[in-house]
């Protein structure tokens, strides 16, 4: 049940918005000057604040209501406040509006306005309590995450996130091979790191063989080995990364660019184990876990004919797809922080550039953003310049925000969606249709 305190040195007033509420369900509780109605609030239990801007009956200038007002932020700053004021003197609460009050209300008040003003209000609290509550349930499982696994020092806060490394660790101690499959820069080798880390072979090797970085002709002996002369500048016989891995993890990057002979002897020591250096009869025997990645679409290489149905079906058995950091904005600022990795912070309109920009280059365009700014600037604040970043994408943000985004900003701003929405870097209108969209309460 909700209620709501009425602060007003008037006892009319008290009583006429006390019955007026009551009809409409809410129960209330009043006092008559600041002090009791701060001493009420410090109680508990309060879910909004209807106050007065002028206590003392000769005074008029408002500035009594502004100080209960900074008081009453201070004990609950996600508390809805309504201002309630002389239409003389609508300037001073416009101005706390501004500064975060919830909404203000000439007298003598229209009864509706109250009325659907409340409702609103309430509901949002409750809303924006529930989010938080979520927030922090998400942040124990977090922590019972980290605490359970080695998760390699990777940064997140999304839900996203944290569902795929749960599973990312769930699967990690079997030994079917994963493929990751995301944009580029997304964190797909972080991941695969996560894979090893907490397997059975987490003391083992871990190998990295990037196909999309060897000439085609090379990467067959650099996955298998070759004897002495079994290719033209093959001086010395080499040994293969899988025997290099064997025991532990072979990570197989930009799989997709792995011709297809190659993949016909990846595809066999999938099956068996088994496999031979180039130019050699031997054949070898190897234990390793195969982790994959890829940024192309493997199915579309597969209907093109350039990679092997077969060889998908035995990579992807597990697949885990790291979200571009666009659909997962709230991990933003938290790996800003990181990459910072020092006392440096960033101003707000840093923050709000770099949580409207759209990463086409995901985690490692921000890691290399954050590096750069740092080391062109002293100034232990960071500011929009300091980023350099390419778009301005402040007014008119190419990300669509989603739910969990506003949901955290209401959260964060105690449901005010004015401040909300300047955080987010949109109108206030803006904002409320994306609220409308995601049927969040306003
Ligand atoms: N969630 C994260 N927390 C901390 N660091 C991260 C995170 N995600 C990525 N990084 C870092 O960002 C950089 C890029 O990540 P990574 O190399 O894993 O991406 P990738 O998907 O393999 O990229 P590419 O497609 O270019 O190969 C790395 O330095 C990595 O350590
Ligand atoms: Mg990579």
């Amino acid at each position: 049940m909700s209620r709501v305190l009425i602060i007003d040195d008037n006892e009319g007033v008290c009583s006429a918005l006390g019955m007026l509420l009551d009809v409409h369900g809410i129960e209330t509780c009043s006092a008559n000057d600041p002090k009791a109605g701060l001493n009420r609030l410090a109680k508990g239990n309060i879910d909004l604040v209807i106050q007065d801007m002028n206590f003392t009956a000769d005074t008029t200038s408002g500035e009594e209501g502004v100080e209960l007002y900074y008081r009453l932020r201070k004990i609950d700053p996600d508390l809805p406040i309504i201002l309630l004021t002389a239409w003389t003197h609508l300037e001073t609460a416009v101005e706390l509006v501004r500064e975060g009050a919830s909404d203000y209300l000439a007298k003598p008040w229209d009864d509706v306005k109250l009325i659907t003003t409340v409702h609103n209000l309430l509901e949002l609290r409750e809303a924006t309590q529930l989010a938080k509550e979520n927030d922090s349930e998400r942040r124990t499982q977090q922590n019972k995450l980290a605490q359970s696994y080695d998760l390699c020092g990777l940064v997140y806060a999304s839900r996203a996130m944290h569902e795929l490394v749960s599973v990312a660790t769930r699967i990690a101690r079997s030994e079917v091979p994963v493929l990751i499959t995301g944009a580029n820069g997304a964190g797909k080798e972080k991941l695969a790191h996560i894979v090893q880390a907490n397997s059975a072979c987490a003391d083992g090797p871990f190998i990295t063989v990037n196909a999309g970085a060897l000439p085609q002709d090379l990467i067959e002996s650099e996955l298998f080995g070759a004897e002495a002369g079994a290719y033209t500048g093959a001086g010395n016989a080499r040994t293969g990364r899988f025997e290099a891995a064997d025991g532990g993890t072979l990570f197989l990057d930009e799989i997709g660019n792995l011709p297809l002979e190659g993949q016909a002897k990846l595809l066999r020591v999938l099956q068996s184990g088994e496999f031979e250096r180039l130019g050699s009869s031997k054949t070898r025997r190897v234990n390793v876990r195969i982790v994959s990645a890829t940024n192309s679409d493997l199915e579309e290489a597969v209907a093109r004919g350039e990679f092997r149905e077969d060889l998908l079906y035995r990579l992807n058995l597990i697949e885990l797809n790291v979200p571009p950091l666009a659909e997962r904005p709230v991990d933003i600022l938290p790996l800003a922080q990181h990459f910072l990795a020092d006392k440096r912070t960033l101003s707000a309109a840093a923050e709000n550039a770099l949580r409207s920009y759209p990463w086409p280059g995901n985690v490692r365009e921000l890691q290399n953003c954050l590096k750069r700014a740092a080391l062109l600037t002293t100034d232990p604040i960071i500011d929009v310049a300091d980023l350099a970043l390419k778009l301005e994408t402040k007014s008119t943000p190419s990300v669509d925000i989603d739910e969990e985004t506003i949901n955290e900003a209401l959260g964060r701003n105690g449901g005010m969606v004015a401040r909300a929405a300047r955080e987010l870097g949109l109108s206030r209108q803006a904002l409320y249709r994306r609220m409308d969209k995601f049927g969040i309460p306003k």
